[in-house]
């Protein structure tokens, strides 16, 4: 995918949902970029495919590692394309399998900011996500989970998983970032699918 503006290169996407979610997502990452705020830190994408927030949040300045699933080669090789396609030889690609306790999450270092576009949206899986959010809380309490998703049920529900892990979540309207629109960035996406944002974070902390 390129927008039409053509600042970015993606690959054409087995996962559409996932660029609906995404092409959300990095709206607030490129709000502050207009501000001409540099947007710093370490961030993490989860579950990345072809990590459109991540992406973004590199060419911005943060510190980004793209991850998906070390069972699928596939997928890994599409968040190395896409930083190939961007020019971001410096972005680091590793395997995490949510809710696995792998070498690769136990030497992270700590992250401020997780990135996932559209990760929920196989209820079996949402507790191996949180698993591996709650292990990256425990190195640092103040990070924070920043996930986009296209609503998919109105029956799936986070509440008692979040109150299980000790989470809490915000959910972030649309129109704060200007991505209450069907084209975003001059895209045809989300389109009129519902996608929406939240905010997860440890529940002790403020947000
Ligand atoms: C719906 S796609 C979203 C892809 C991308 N984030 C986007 O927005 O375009 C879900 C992603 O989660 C990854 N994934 C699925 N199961 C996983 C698991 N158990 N652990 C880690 N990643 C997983 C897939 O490989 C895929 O890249």
């Amino acid at each position: 995918m390129q927008s039409r503006r053509g600042r970015f290169q993606f690959l054409a996407s087995e996962c559409p949902s996932g660029l609906r979610a995404s092409s959300l997502q990095h709206m607030p990452l490129g709000k502050e970029t207009a501000r001409r705020r540099p947007v710093s830190g370490t961030q993490l994408q989860i579950g990345g495919g072809v990590s459109l927030p991540g992406i973004m949040a590199a060419k911005c300045g943060a510190e980004v590692i793209l991850s998906d699933s070390s069972e699928l080669p596939h997928c890994l090789e599409v968040c190395r394309q896409s930083c190939q396609m961007n020019n971001l030889p410096q972005v680091r690609i590793i395997g995490l399998t949510w809710g696995h306790m792998s070498q690769e999450l136990l030497a992270l270092p700590p992250q401020d900011i997780l990135l996932a576009s559209d990760v929920f949206f196989e209820p079996e899986d949402f507790e191996d996500i949180l698993t591996t959010v709650y292990f990256l809380m425990q190195k640092n309490p103040k990070v924070q989970l920043w996930s986009t998703y296209q609503v998919r049920s109105a029956d799936w529900s986070l509440e008692a998983l979040l109150y299980k892990w000790d989470m809490k979540c915000v959910h972030i309207p649309l129109e704060s970032f200007d991505a209450d629109k069907e084209n975003i960035a001059e895209s045809a996406l989300p389109g009129r699918h519902t996608v929406e944002m939240l905010v997860i974070s440890f529940a002790k902390d403020s947000l």
